[in-house]
């Protein structure tokens, strides 16, 4: 019989897709029915099916092999996506092509064979590819994207933006699937997809050439060396240094990695704690790139994961002023069962800087929960069925998963080559997401006649 609920089923049961499992199952139970679960791990595909059996709901399992099987016996209406990056685009146009929508985490895949395949397929079908980008939905970011839309520095010439991942969350990518380019795409396309997307968000535009430098120069064996740590070790669990390493990862005593990993180790051999100075990682952990943008801004952008601190610093030049804004997190390793990626708010702020005025600091938006408050606030979009008008049109599809990929291959082909890479190289006639535009606002209209003094803080 049909209950009126949305069905969902679920590929990929790893630490980030518990998020939807709780939110269909309990959140939004009332609108949501979970109809399948599958996974490549028959552990984790069993503690999930038990995980929803506690809470009263027998959901079918189905192993990696029975994905298409159970599209037609569980009759989905939407397919959530939260595998490994490299097996996204599969997922993604097999559930198209049986006529289901799909969500996805991001990044939406991970490089530009697989991006067009998603593309033509979505075009094709007709069916939504909604991106999951939670990082647009974090209340401070929003903010930022409200304050440009305002028009308050007018017309953004370039912006400056920095991210640091710190020794835990940032090490954290050097431990596991991340480490390996086939898988994750590497930083710039597993990590930075969120980057380039609030990018291209906030500036309501898109990319069109990319040029980048990067190295793996912290996590090696000769940094170990050089903090007398011995870093042979293939992973944490049996290191002969475990006592001394500042990156020992116990996967014995966190109990919620402990369940999702190490248990579930015998089935398909997967290592979550593999040591971060190992010499076979793919990865940069330094990358400095220049963008530029179809509407005539560039953009300096680094990435760096070995940092004292985790957070980010963005800064916006427009022709009636500056902005900045400084965002840092709270500690954390994914599947710890901490909140990933909550705000400090006392390290978190925006200041806006008038060409001619005073400068002021903007009173910050904040709200609880994963990502910086996002993650709730995503959820309720894409799950709740009236969310209502977005002003920020923060619910992204294919174009925008494409346009942030694609900035972050161009810079691994730019990192590899030495040279700048065109974004229409590698995908060409990409129509541009919606984009909310700015409020124009002349200079002349506002400063008629400048006060030309220097303004401090009022
Ligand atoms: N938006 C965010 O802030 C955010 C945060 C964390 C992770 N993510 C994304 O979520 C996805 C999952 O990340 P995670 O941290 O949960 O990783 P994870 O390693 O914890 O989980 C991945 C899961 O995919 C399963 N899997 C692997 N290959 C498969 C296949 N061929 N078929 C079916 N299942 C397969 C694994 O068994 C595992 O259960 C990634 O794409 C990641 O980029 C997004």
């Amino acid at each position: 019989m049909n209950s009126g609920k949305k069905r969902y089923v679920q590929v990929g049961l790893g630490a980030r897709s518990e998020m939807y499992s709780q939110a269909l199952v309990e959140t939004y139970a009332d609108t949501c029915e979970l109809v399948g679960l599958c996974d490549s791990n028959p552990g984790r595909l069993q503690d999930r099916q038990a995980w929803a059996a506690q809470r009263g709901r027998k959901v079918p399992a189905f192993s990696a092999d029975q994905f298409d099987r159970m599209l037609v016996e569980t009759r989905p209406d939407a397919v959530i996506v939260t595998t490994i990056d490299c097996y996204h685009d599969d997922y993604i146009c097999r559930a198209m092509d049986a006529g289901c929508d799909v969500i996805t985490e991001k990044p939406m895949t991970t490089d530009e064979m697989k991006c067009r395949r998603i593309l033509e397929t979505q075009k094709k079908t007709g069916r939504s590819c909604r991106v999951a980008f939670n990082y647009r939905y974090s209340p401070p970011r929003t903010q930022v994207k409200d304050l440009l839309l305002s028009g308050v520095i007018g017309r953004v010439l370039s912006v400056d933006f920095h991210w640091m991942l710190d020794t835990f969350h940032g090490a954290d990518y050097f431990r596991r699937w991340h480490s390996y380019k086939k898988y994750s795409g590497g930083l710039m396309v597993h990590k930075a997809t969120h980057h380039f997307d609030l990018v291209n968000w906030w500036l309501s535009t898109v990319p069109q050439t990319v040029f980048a430098v990067g190295q793996r120069c912290f996590y090696l064996p000769a940094t170990a060396q050089a903090f007398g740590w011995s870093g042979a070790g293939a992973r944490c669990l049996d290191c002969p240094d475990s006592e001394r390493c500042a990156f020992h990862l116990d996967l014995r005593s966190l109990q919620g990695l402990k369940n999702l990993y190490l248990a579930n180790e015998k089935y398909d051999g997967y290592i979550r704690d593999r040591c971060v100075f190992r010499s076979d990682i793919e990865i940069e952990d330094t990358v400095a790139a220049t963008v530029t943008y179809q509407n005539g801004a560039q953009m300096s952008y680094s990435l760096n994961a070995f940092a004292a601190w985790e957070g980010y610093q963005v800064v916006f030049n427009g022709t009636l002023g500056r902005l900045e804004h400084k965002c840092e997190e709270q500690v954390y390793v994914s599947g710890d069962g901490t909140i990933p990626g909550a705000l400090k708010t006392e390290g978190t702020w925006i200041k806006v800087f008038p060409l001619f005025a005073p400068a002021y600091e903007a009173k910050l938006w904040v709200a609880e929960g994963g990502h910086g408050g996002a993650d709730p606030i995503m959820l309720a979009d894409i799950l709740n069925p009236d969310p209502g008008r977005d002003l920020y049109l923060r619910a992204a599809d294919q174009r925008a998963g494409a346009y942030s990929i694609l900035c972050g291959v161009a810079a691994n082909r730019s990192m590899l080559s030495g040279r700048p890479v065109d974004i229409a190289s590698l995908v060409a006639d990409l129509q541009a997401p919606d984009y909310p535009q700015a409020k124009e606002r002349s200079p002349s209209s506002v400063y008629s006649r400048p006060d030309r003094k220097t303004w401090l803080f009022s």
